[in-house]
């Protein structure tokens, strides 16, 4: 029988893992001059988890990856590629990607990192998902995973309250059936990298002041600029993956947006005009996870039976560089 045109790419598996150390808003009080009324209010969160000094991203990585290998019944030998969105990975190089190919014996594979900030992942779904329609590929391990408490400010309140560390992990696949990934696009623009960014840990030289033991490798924020411009992108964004895949909102089962702020989520859904029970939200249990958020969100939501199989889904991101992405997804 001849085998039918791949039409595009399929997640058959997801996956995910977090710290076991909670934070929540009241430890939090202990920190920096906030409190639980303000975090809640202004952002949605109540905790998030953090990673202690020994943890790895590796491993939170690894745990996923094994999870959703083991929900889409596919051996480590037949992935031919990993995929990991972060910007916070244990070593400058190599990648987290060639850690976890190596924990899990996933030697076919080739393997790299995407940096994309919190669109990550989204980007990581674009690539994978263009190689295997491609035909260069038939299997990857497309991951989304921060430690960006590593890289937090424990001094500014206007940051260190929103985010929280995990790791989220898909397994793609060639399908020529209904379901899979029915559009994904993704953009940036370079020219508003100064409102969201972190420089490198050893940025500058010795001959150059204060490039040493300087406290300007933390994450720095504009915030009221960034959720200007993330509301306006996200929407933008969620507007395009729906004409690429020629669906309407109202086909749309679900929204999963980047866990950035239920604000700016709200202000999302209420110009998509989609109804608040639809779109799904676990930013009260793990803040902003950045390229982690949405695949750790699409596991949290098939956990919990909320994300069915013939469900459809909006998913979208934005995040530093800008940078931002979505998609359309038939589970
Ligand atoms: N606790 C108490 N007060 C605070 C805190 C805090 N944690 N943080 C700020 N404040 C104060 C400010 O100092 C300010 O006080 P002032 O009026 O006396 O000056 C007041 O609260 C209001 O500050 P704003 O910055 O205007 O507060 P806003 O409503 O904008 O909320 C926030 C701030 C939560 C950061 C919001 O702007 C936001 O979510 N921005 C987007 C963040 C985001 O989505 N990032 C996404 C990408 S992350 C990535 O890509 C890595």
């Amino acid at each position: 029988m001849i085998e039918k045109a791949i039409v595009h790419s399929r997640i058959t598996g997801l996956g995910s893992a977090v710290p076991e150390q909670k934070l929540t808003n009241a430890d939090l009080e202990q920190i920096v001059d906030t409190s639980d009324e303000w975090i809640t209010a202004r952002t949605g969160i109540k905790e998030r988890r953090i990673a202690r000094f020994d943890d790895s991203l590796t491993d939170y990585c690894t745990k996923a990856a094994q999870r959703a290998m083991e929900d889409a019944h596919v051996e480590p030998s037949e992935i031919d590629a990993i995929l990991v969105g972060t910007i916070s990975g244990d070593y400058r190089f190599p990648s987290t990607a060639i850690f976890i190919q190596s924990k899990l014996r996933a030697m076919n594979a080739f393997a790299l990192d995407i940096s994309a900030t919190c669109s990550g992942w989204l980007y990581a779904l674009f690539h994978a998902d263009a190689m295997i329609t491609a035909g260069k590929i038939r299997k990857a391990l497309v991951l989304g995973a921060e430690n960006l408490t590593r890289i937090t400010d424990w001094e500014d309140r206007n940051t260190c309250v929103l985010f929280g560390d995990a790791a989220g992990a898909a397994v793609l696949e060639a399908s020529n059936g209904e379901q899979g990934i029915l559009s994904v696009d993704i953009g940036s623009n370079g020219d508003l990298a100064h409102l969201l960014y972190g420089r490198s840990e050893n940025a500058g030289s010795p001959l150059i002041e204060e490039s040493f033991h300087s406290r300007g490798n933390f994450l720095r924020m504009s915030g009221n600029e960034v959720f200007k411009h993330a509301v306006r992108t996200m929407l933008r964004a969620s507007l395009k993956a729906l004409k690429l895949a020629d669906m309407k909102i109202d086909d749309i089962d679900w929204l999963f947006p980047h866990q950035a702020n239920i604000r700016i989520v709200e202000a999302v859904a209420k110009r998509l005009r989609i109804p608040r029970e639809q779109v799904f939200m676990n930013i009260h249990k793990y803040g902003n996870t950045s390229a982690a958020s949405i695949p750790l969100a699409l596991d949290d939501a098939r956990r919990e039976g909320k994300l069915k199989s013939g469900q459809t889904v909006l998913a979208v991101a934005f995040g530093g560089g800008f940078t931002w992405g979505s998609a359309v997804i038939r589970f």
